[in-house]
């Protein structure tokens, strides 16, 4: 059973591969130095947030990175930005544990609410959630890039 825990520096790299590969599973591609910054921010806490690895043996096979946000609305939140575990070692329940974790975590800093984000294609994904009672809320996402 993979060991799920905080990432730490020796890990940098693996995290960043795992990220991009996730980007790129998600038809996005993947822009290093974007990746590289977002992670760094998490390794020196410079926003407070979550970055979970799951292990196997020494083998880094998921990740999870959540971002706290303050909501005048909703109070406490975590928003998981990335989350991905590595196609060879899916349904064996690595993505639950990688989750329960956050959720711990979330816990522990009195999160009121977890959000995140599944493009419609991504079923599976849409699955994953579901299973483990996340429903959506009927919203739509707006989004629009300024770099
Ligand atoms: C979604 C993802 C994280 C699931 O990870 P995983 O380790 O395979 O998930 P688990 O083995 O813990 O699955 C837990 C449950 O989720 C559901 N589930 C997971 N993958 C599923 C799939 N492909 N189809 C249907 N249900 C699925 C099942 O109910 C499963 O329980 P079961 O295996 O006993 O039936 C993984 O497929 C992934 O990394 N996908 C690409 C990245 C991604 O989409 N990330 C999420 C974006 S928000």
């Amino acid at each position: 059973m993979a060991l799920i825990e905080r990432a730490s520096r020796p890990d940098r790299a693996d995290v960043e591969r795992l990220i991009a590969a996730y980007h790129t599973s998600e038809g996005v591609k993947p822009k290093p130095e974007r990746i590289t910054w977002a992670v760094e921010q998490q390794m020196r806490n410079r926003f407070p947030g979550v970055l979970l690895v799951a292990r196997e043996k020494r083998t880094l096979v998921g990740v999870a990175l959540a971002i706290y946000q303050p909501s005048a609305e909703l109070g406490r939140m975590l928003v998981i930005q990335d989350f991905y575990v590595d196609p060879s070692v899916r349904r064996k329940g690595v993505g639950k544990a990688l989750a329960a974790k956050l959720l711990d975590e979330a816990k522990a800093m009195r999160i009121d609410r977890v959000d995140l984000e599944v493009f419609p294609k991504n079923e599976a994904a849409a699955a994953f959630w579901r299973s483990l009672g996340f429903r959506t809320a009927g919203r739509v996402i707006y989004s629009k890039d300024l770099a």
